[in-house]
């Protein structure tokens, strides 16, 4: 099979990793694509991920009999609807179902509409009402953009002054949506569940994220810092629970409501003294849990797409060791950073997966605000941890930095 891969970040680069290795793909192609994948596929940077008409002329064109799409930008923005149009497959779900992730509103109100768990929460589209309200609401308060925001619009508000300049900060015109969410206290954690319409099957190995930029979970929210897998110290009861609570009941509750998903459905969760509780759905895999999750997966990642699209049972296998992956953001990520710096000292063989790396003159250069991710391996996530940071230390640069402390929930 011919297999496309959209975007160019380390997800992407995991993605085109994995799937390289599969006996069901006789070419991979990338669009945009990286540099660090130029050896497991065929790059194309000359076509923008933006760039519709371009991607579909090059799908038609190349005879694509998959494109697997990672961002959630062309998802959001019906590049599914327009490849499937002309007959190509696409792994990732069409405009209208991708809107789980593009618009909060419509997540929130779903979830409330068939008793999912997650948390209460008030929609507020003005700011006059929005001042009112948070002079009477209970704190923290939870405030989130509707729309895209690349993990970066959701702000907690510790008391009135914090809402107050968050208010100020979310409402430009004055007339945005916003989500007002109750604080939900406990630990998040992130399963992909693979979900064609009706038929949901969620990854039995979950992943946990670290999306504050400094170590404790300090700082601003991220894209996220690092991710580790399996999670131990979140068993398979809480799998089993956010299974039948969660995965399920979405993946009907969207089918039957006309949104019939088609991908990876990523439920963000956390687990609260009632069980686990959504914290926000994404039309995609998780980057970078995806990065550590399809290191540790053993069985054929193509293969269980083809499956989930006959609806046949999907068994995925994992390998028994864990993965710890550390990123490497630019200095002053996720505000402005330098590009063009020198980045050297990594391998391409799988330890690393590059988000925000480009080549110049031969050399490497940082592109963008997450950069590399170093994962470990290693018989449990202490182990895994430790071969990460050897990882981290043998990459020079000047003007990068990375959290110490990833994995830590999973070592007491
Ligand atoms: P989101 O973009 O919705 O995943 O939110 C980003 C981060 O904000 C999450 O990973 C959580 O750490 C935090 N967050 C979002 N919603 C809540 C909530 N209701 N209660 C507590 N933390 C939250
Ligand atoms: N790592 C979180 C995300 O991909 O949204």
């Amino acid at each position: 099979m011919k297999v496309l891969v959209i975007g160019s970040g380390g997800r992407e680069h995991a993605l085109t990793f994995k799937l390289n290795q599969s006996s069901l793909v006789s070419h991979l192609y990338a669009i945009p694509g990286n540099d660090a994948m130029v050896n497991i596929a065929e790059v194309h940077k000359e076509i923008a991920e933006n760039d519709h008409a371009a991607i579909v002329e090059f799908a038609v064109a190349h005879k694509i009999d998959w494109a697997i799409i990672g961002p959630e930008q062309p998802l959001t923005e019906g590049l599914t609807d327009k490849l499937q149009a002309l007959g190509i497959k696409v792994f990732g779900p069409n405009k209208a179902a991708a809107q789980i992730e593009g618009s909060k509103s419509f997540a929130k109100q779903i979830m409330e509409r068939h008793n999912i768990p997650t948390a209460d929460y008030k929609e507020i589209n003005n700011k006059d009402d929005a001042l009112s309200y948070i002079e009477q609401c209970d704190y923290p308060i939870v405030l989130k953009k509707d729309g895209l925001a690349a993990g970066k619009g959701v702000i907690i508000a510790q008391n009135y002054d914090e809402a107050l300049e968050a208010v100020n900060e979310l409402y430009i015109s004055g007339k945005e949506l916003v989500v007002f969410e109750t604080f939900l206290e406990g630990e998040e954690f992130s399963l992909m569940t693979f979900v064609n319409g009706d038929y949901a099957v969620p990854f039995d190995c979950i992943a946990q994220d670290h999306k504050r930029a400094f170590d404790n979970d300090k700082g601003p929210n991220t894209g996220g810092m690092g991710a580790y897998c399996p999670v131990p110290h979140i068993g398979e009861g809480i799998l089993n629970q956010t299974n039948e609570t969660i995965a399920q009941p979405i993946a009907q509750a969207m089918h039957k409501e006309g949104y019939p998903f088609f991908g990876v459905l990523y439920i963000g969760a956390i687990v609260t003294k009632e069980g686990p509780k959504v914290i926000e759905f994404n039309a995609r895999f998780g980057d970078p849990e995806a990065q550590v999750l399809l290191s540790r997966m053993d069985s054929d990642l193509m293969q269980h797409i083809v499956d989930l699209d006959n609806k046949k049972p999907i068994q995925f296998e994992w390998k028994d060791d864990s993965f710890v992956g550390v990123m490497l953001a630019s200095k002053g990520y996720p505000g402005s950073y330098e590009k063009g710096e020198s980045v050297s000292g990594f391998t391409l063989d799988g330890d690393y997966f590059v988000s925000g790396l480009t080549l110049k003159d031969n050399q490497y250069v940082i592109n963008g605000g997450r950069v590399i991710l170093a994962v470990g391996q290693g018989e449990n996530i202490a182990s895994a941890k430790q071969q990460a940071y050897n990882l981290v230390s043998s990459i020079k640069s000047d003007n990068l930095f990375y959290r110490n402390d990833i994995s830590n929930k999973a070592i007491k």
